[in-house]
């Protein structure tokens, strides 16, 4: 079960950091949380973890970035300003979940529906000015068990 605490923006990174070693490069990850729980800090850490040291930043007028450099791409998507699933498809979204990089989702839950069986749910919980929860849930966090 991963149900932990942190208490800065660094140790948010480093605990995705730590996760991306290893990972498998098709691996799908959704991040659920508040404005500013620190989804793109998360990804942040998971492109160090991969060796990369891309600028990240949460795409928004193209949807996606795609961050190289590290030991296999990583595709960065966040789905707060879209408004219907059919912008996500129109620009490739199923050709994304077949290549060898790694897929992160900010917002994931405004269309679980997109997201893969296998993909890896995280939550992050807002707890004060910079202690956050981060926590690994079975399924989009409506009534997820965590895992
Ligand atoms: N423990 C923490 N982990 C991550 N960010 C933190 C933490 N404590 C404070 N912060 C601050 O919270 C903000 C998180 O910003 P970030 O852009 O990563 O959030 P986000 O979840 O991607 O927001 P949005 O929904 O707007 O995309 C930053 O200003 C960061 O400095
Ligand atoms: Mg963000």
């Amino acid at each position: 079960m991963t149900d932990i605490k942190v208490t800065s923006e660094n140790e948010t990174m480093a605990f995705a950091q730590q996760l991306a070693i290893g990972m498998q490069p098709s691996t799908v990850l959704a991040l659920v949380g508040d404005l500013g729980a620190g989804k793109t800090h998360f990804v942040k850490g998971l492109t160090r973890g991969l060796g990369s040291d891309a600028a990240v930043s949460s795409p928004t007028f193209t949807l996606v970035h795609e961050y190289g450099g590290g030991s296999c791409p990583l595709y960065h998507f966040d789905f707060y300003r879209v408004d219907q699933l059919e912008e996500i498809v129109a620009i490739g979204w199923e050709e994304y979940l077949d290549e060898a990089g790694i897929i992160v989702v900010e917002w994931a839950d405004r269309f679980p529906d997109l997201m893969p069986e296998e993909t890896q749910w995280w939550q992050i919980e807002i707890l004060g000015e910079d202690k956050r929860r981060i926590v690994k849930v079975d399924r989009c966090p409506d009534n997820a068990t965590t895992i």
